[in-house]
């Protein structure tokens, strides 16, 4: 059983060893379910008491359509906003307040919005309040996207042979400055005994200095090349991801040539025969469609995951995960 149930899901800071391992079990039982009719209605019957808003007022597709799926799963039922514009942000009210009245009505907060450390905020706002309700960051601007680094841990652990992260050499590649997915990712291997990280990107788009800090203090051991090909050589995991032009305060993305930071068909013969290869998504060139057949394209599967992920972390949040960890004979086969 886990010792440090987290309250909210806010940052990649707050977990430690122990909760990745527990969320791997845990995923793992739970996908067991999906096997047969009896099991996901046996997982549908966890949580129809729970309503959930889904507040995503920044573009996203997968993310809020997994967090809708995984709260289908377990009977969740949601409301959502996409758009600011149509609630009362656009007649003046503060975010705050907004938040405040959906916590009024709702069991669980998922929130995405382009402001950092808006998550944190309502949270210990909300903490303050007769009626505080879990609240999960699903992207918060450019610097965390834990959910998501959650999933990408779930995914290299379960696409290594062994299971194992420890030992393995991952490279994370494009736009490492703005990309959050990234900055969540790292700081999560820091869980892990003797990982490598090799960030290669152009010039332009490298890890932020608190990343590197962070790092730093936490003995990972880390470089940063501008030579992709010799950077994915001897990779276990290649993380690819797209450059997030929509922070550009003009067109500055444009003049960086990241034509050197994608994977083509000709890399698959030079990178290792079992290598992992993962992408957030949503994916422009950085990464040729030809690639999707390879048995090394986990990217697919990884959106998968996310979903299975984030059921595990409704389950916590919500003190339901046991129901699963001792799983009912009758209703769980793998
Ligand atoms: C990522 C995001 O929104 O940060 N996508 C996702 O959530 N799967 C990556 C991106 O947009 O590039």
């Amino acid at each position: 059983m886990l010792n440090n149930r987290p309250r909210h899901i806010l940052s990649s800071d707050q977990f430690d060893r122990e909760f990745l391992d527990y969320l791997y079990q845990l995923v793992n039982l739970i996908r067991r379910y999906d096997k047969s009719k009896e099991g996901l209605l046996y997982l549908k019957s966890l949580l129809p008491h729970v309503r959930a808003m889904l507040y995503f007022t920044q573009p996203s597709t997968r993310t809020f359509m997994s967090f809708h799926s995984a709260c289908n799963i377990l009977g969740v039922s949601t409301s959502e906003i996409r758009d600011s514009a149509t609630s009362s942000e656009k007649k003046g009210e503060s975010i705050e307040d907004s938040l405040r009245t959906f916590s009024s009505y709702v069991d669980l907060i998922v929130m995405r919005s382009t402001e950092a450390g808006l998550c944190e905020r309502i949270a210990a706002l909300l903490d303050n309040t007769p009626r505080p309700v879990p609240i999960i960051n699903a992207g918060s601007g450019p610097d965390e996207h834990p959910t998501q680094a959650l999933l990408d841990i779930y995914t290299l652990r379960r696409s290594f042979h062994g299971n194992q992260i420890d030992g393995k050499r991952i490279c994370m590649v494009g736009d490492l400055k703005r990309g959050r997915t990234v900055r969540s990712l790292s700081k999560l291997l820091a869980n892990y005994r003797d990982v490598a990280i090799t960030f290669a990107s152009p010039e332009a788009f490298r890890i932020e200095q608190d990343l590197r800090d962070c790092l730093t203090r936490r003995g990972v051991a880390f470089t940063e090349t501008e030579d992709f090909e010799g950077a994915i050589r001897d990779a276990d995991a290649i993380y690819m991801t797209r450059i997030q032009d929509e922070w550009d305060t003009g067109r500055e993305s444009a003049a960086v040539d990241h034509s050197g930071f994608c994977l083509h068909l000709e890399h698959m013969r030079r990178i290792k025969p079992d290598c992992v290869i993962m992408h957030p998504l949503p994916r422009r060139d950085e990464i040729d469609p030809l690639i999707d057949s390879d048995p090394r394209a986990k990217y697919w599967r990884q959106e998968r995951n996310g979903m299975w992920v984030r059921v595990a972390l409704i389950m916590i949040l919500m003190g339901v995960d046991h129901q699963v960890m001792l799983p009912d004979k009758s209703v769980a086969t793998s």
